[in-house]
């Protein structure tokens, strides 16, 4: 693919490293990378001063939220180079929630080679500070002026950067609280739950807000009949059992199939088990209460490897999982994820990709 390159003459010439912790997706780069589908084909690659879009009042995204997106992440390696986690999987997977959401899809390497010219850019923003990394953020929207409820014939597909600390402002070091609710739902059979689309965010909000009433983060979401866990708020869920048996829920059109889970499914570490179940919400309450389950938490992009402490009911009942402190198991996974990341474990094949210098 040909990129145009407008470069800011001014660019950051010295590391940045900020006296303060990065709260996530904050900041911004200097430069972004845009593409249009003009209705038969991607045209118009560029990396350009990070700024506006100009889109139509009538644009198709602002009406029926035809957008999608990705998120993920590249890493900083002692031998001073950028390494991006994954990018393929976040690629892929921006082209299911394409067809979910009837929109084009963008070859995997196209996507591949937008971030790594982006990333490339902007070397010289890479966060320094402990448990800092870069998170990417490509996504795409429909912006023909057109209010039928149709898809869009054009789109613009973009991706930006930002410098970032971790997701959840205490960090890996204090375990969440999630609020259980049948009040709320993120997702049905037949809906876009698996695709990464800005609308299933926007309508989290009111249950993201509803949960901060209890002091809860986020909500554990169950399915659409209250029978099985769903999503722990942005991130998959997972547990702990004695067994050493770490369970994640089987991927289904109402959850999104995390790449930090599929990385955990894939990893084999010595004396545990890492597999999926449908997971009954009786079941799981009884398990906490009885101690067969030890640990809980999250797999996300932005959160990592996030414990989750304790889980309230809407009459306020807790339930600490464990002594709601981080468990050994939860600390290994998170080791594990954090080490291969940052270069320190060995990576399974494939699963890091240098950024190569070009500018
Ligand atoms: N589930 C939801 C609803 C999410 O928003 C995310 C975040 O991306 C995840 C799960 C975790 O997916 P991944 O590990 O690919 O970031
Ligand atoms: C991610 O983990 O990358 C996400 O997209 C989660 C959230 C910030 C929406």
């Amino acid at each position: 693919m040909h990129i145009d390159y407008t470069l800011k003459s001014d660019r950051r010439t010295e590391q940045f490293v900020p006296t303060e912790q990065l709260i996530f997706g904050k900041t911004r780069t200097d430069h972004m990378f845009l593409m249009d589908y003009d209705g038969e084909q991607w045209t118009n690659a560029r990396v350009v001063p990070y700024g506006d879009i100009a889109v139509a009042p009538g644009a198709v995204v602002l009406h029926y939220g035809q957008e999608i997106f990705e998120g993920c992440k590249s890493f900083k390696h002692e031998d001073g180079e950028i390494y991006g986690f994954r990018w393929d999987e976040n690629a892929k997977r921006l082209n299911e929630s394409a067809k979910i959401m009837i929109m084009p899809e963008i070859d995997v390497e196209i996507q591949l080679e937008a971030m790594h010219a982006l990333m490339d850019v902007e070397r010289l923003w890479f966060p320094e500070q402990d448990g800092a990394s870069m998170y990417l953020r490509p996504f795409m929207f429909g912006t023909s002026d057109s209010l039928g409820v149709k898809p869009s014939k054009t789109y613009t597909y973009c991706v930006f950067l930002s410098p970032s600390g971790p997701y959840y402002k205490a960090g890996f070091s204090d375990p969440i609280k999630l609020l259980i609710t049948s009040r709320f739902h993120r997702a049905a059979p037949g809906g876009s739950g698996a695709a990464k689309a800005g609308g299933n965010y926007g309508c989290s909000m009111r249950s993201i807000q509803f949960a901060q009433k209890f002091d809860a983060s986020q909500v554990l979401y169950l399915d659409a009949t209250n029978q099985f866990i769903e999503e722990a708020g942005a991130m998959n869920h997972y547990h702990v059992t004695k067994d050493n048996e770490v369970i994640i829920p089987h991927f289904t059109d109402t959850i999104l199939k995390s790449i930090t889970s599929c990385s955990m499914l894939e990893l084999e570490l010595e004396g545990l088990t890492i597999r999926q179940e449908f997971i009954g919400f009786q079941k799981f309450m009884a398990d906490i209460q009885s101690g067969h389950i030890t640990e809980c938490g999250g797999f996300g992009t932005a959160a990592g490897v996030s414990p989750v402490g304790s889980y309230i009911l809407e009459n306020e009942t807790t339930y600490t999982v464990g002594e709601g402190k981080i468990g050994p198991v939860t600390q290994r996974l998170y080791d594990t994820l954090t080490g291969i990341q940052k270069g320190s474990i060995k990576a399974p094949d494939g699963w890091l990709q240098k950024v190569e210098r070009k500018h």
